[in-house]
């Protein structure tokens, strides 16, 4: 898939991930649409991305995914900016076992939402054009993390929407592909949160545990969570997959049994 002219828009994209994914897809040709709730940090990526790529090809919206009425205002301000919606990044989390529930706004909540305000723009049974979905989960969304098992809940609910999703789209004919993956450790500052009493609230006393599980298992580059991000763009047979991307096998692909799977959704 030629990506030139292609818009993408991609949530947390201040930092971390999602700046990397922005900056990859700004690098293919593509209009990305960087959403971030820390404005500060989100004009502040804006400008160094204006320095390497035309300005007129980002578009910084400060928004709280979390809330309902800000992001399908981002989503109208994206699409009557750019004309077009091919790509959606749903990257924004945060590891906060202590405020639980803003946990699940962020990381599971958002996600539902933002895809189905996609598929608004994209589904071609409502005259959309199609396109790719991608939502970010985590290890963590296939194995159980004992330091955070709120994190777990909504990172395994994030794999279960969107193999689910994926199989409405298939069945409907809506013509867009939606993803995920799931990264082991990642060199962001979102790692930072093991070492905060605020963040982890019980869980804290885990810390050390944690740390020593980062060390055993290694941190991943963001560069190599993007080469997983383009290789589904790219792939056009890939739907309801689940990417695994660890320090010892890179980026491959979780099995599920088939034969649990309904025939018309194989
Ligand atoms: N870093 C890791 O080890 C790791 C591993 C697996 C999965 N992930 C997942 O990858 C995604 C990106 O994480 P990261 O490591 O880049 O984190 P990060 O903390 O470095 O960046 C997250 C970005 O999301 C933004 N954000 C947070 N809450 C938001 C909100 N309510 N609305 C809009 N933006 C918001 C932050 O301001 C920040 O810019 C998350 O979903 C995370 O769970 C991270």
């Amino acid at each position: 898939m030629a990506l030139t002219g292609k818009v993408a828009l991609v949530t947390g994209a201040a930092q971390g991930i999602g700046r990397a994914f922005s900056e990859a897809l700004l690098r293919q040709g593509c209009k990305v649409v960087l959403l971030d709730v820390n404005a500060v940090a989100g004009e502040s990526c804006k400008n160094d991305l204006d320095t390497e790529f035309d300005s007129c090809s980002t578009l910084f919206i400060a928004c709280d995914v979390g809330s309902e009425e800000q992001l399908k205002c981002a989503f109208k301000k994206a699409f009557e900016r750019f004309g077009s919606l091919d790509i959606l990044c749903n990257n924004a989390g945060i590891n906060n076992e202590n405020n639980w529930e803003q946990t699940i706004n962020i990381n599971l909540t958002s996600v539902i939402r933002g895809t189905y305000l996609a598929l608004d723009y994209m589904n071609k049974q409502n005259g959309g054009k199609g396109g790719i979905i991608v939502n970010i989960a985590s290890l963590a969304g296939i194995y159980p993390a004992p330091h955070g098992p709120v994190y777990t809940a909504t990172k395994h609910g994030v794999v279960g929407f969107t193999r689910a999703i994926a199989a409405t789209s298939k069945l409907a004919g809506y013509g867009v592909r939606v993803n995920t993956i799931c990264p082991a450790f990642v060199d962001t500052p979102l790692l930072n949160s093991v070492d905060s009493q605020e963040m982890m609230g019980k869980f804290y006393i885990f810390k050390d545990t944690v740390k020593e599980l980062i060390d055993h298992y290694g941190i991943l580059d963001p560069a190599l969570i993007v080469q997983g991000l383009m290789k589904i763009i790219q792939e056009e047979d890939l739907n309801g997959a689940v990417m695994r991307i660890t320090k010892t096998k890179g980026i491959h692909f979780e099995n599920y049994d088939s034969a649990l799977v309904q025939p018309a959704l194989k």
